[in-house]
């Protein structure tokens, strides 16, 4: 993506997201990036599977920041748990932007330091082991062409938000997702708008209401009846 589209900013928590001018769009909650997605995807998703699970398949729609990633691999360090983290990105961030994010400097470890670069420097379309319980892959194409060969746990559904990008809100595209599902899997997003519950309903997701991270009444976590 050109970068000329694109600018750092700093959300209210102290961590960086990006402004996407061409959408007029953040990436992520203005009122704190890792806040939100600690809270919707660690606390909502990753963080109850982890206690049922050895071995979670995680699948994310849209890399970003890889902020997601990053907290991810903080909740999974020196537990006995094994993650397979799979992403797609239509737009990857370029360095001179994706290099000034300062997760590092926020929640320092280095070990994850050094993955987290590690992930954004990676070829894409290719697993490399990022820490020794956590692969990762990055896929840089359409949902439509991904050929997956894991069946997933949970997914991190982070796109930008429907009123931006309704194409990437389609029954169409959550049914992909729910075929890459397994039984039983979770689904957790930020979003909790009504036409968009609606599709997980009839696709035969069960919808729990939870609440959202701060300033926002609610997200959405779906599971995939087994
Ligand atoms: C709300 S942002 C969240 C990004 C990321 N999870 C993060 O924490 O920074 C949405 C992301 O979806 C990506 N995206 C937009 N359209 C896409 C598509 N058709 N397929 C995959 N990713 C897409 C955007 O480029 C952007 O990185």
């Amino acid at each position: 993506m050109n970068s000329e589209h694109l600018k750092l900013i700093i959300t209210d928590d102290g961590s960086h997201s990006i402004l996407n001018l061409d959408l007029n769009e953040i990436y992520h909650s203005k009122y704190g990036a890792f806040q939100e997605s600690e809270y919707v995807y660690i606390q909502q998703g990753l963080i109850p599977l982890m206690s049922e699970l050895e071995e979670i398949n995680i699948f994310e729609f849209g890399f970003g920041t890889g902020s997601n990633l990053f907290l991810t691999m903080h909740a999974a360090l020196n537990k006995s748990v094994h993650i397979n983290y799979e992403t797609i990105e239509k737009y990857p961030l370029p360095p001179s932007i994706y290099n000034l994010l300062n997760y590092p400097q926020l929640k320092p470890h280095p070990e994850i330091d050094i993955a987290f670069k590690a992930s954004h420097s990676a070829p894409w379309n290719f697993e490399i082991p990022l820490l020794n319980n956590f692969t990762f892959i990055k896929w840089q194409l359409e949902l439509n062409q991904y050929n997956h060969q894991r069946q997933f746990d949970l997914v991190y559904f982070d796109a930008f938000a429907p009123i931006k990008q309704p194409e990437v809100w389609t029954e169409q595209i959550l049914a992909t997702i729910y075929n890459l599902m397994k039984p039983n899997a979770k689904l957790v997003t930020y979003c909790a708008k009504s036409s968009f519950k609606k599709t997980l309903r009839n696709l035969g997701f069960e919808l729990e209401k939870l609440k959202g991270p701060p300033h926002k009444m609610e997200m959405t976590r779906a599971t995939k009846l087994a």
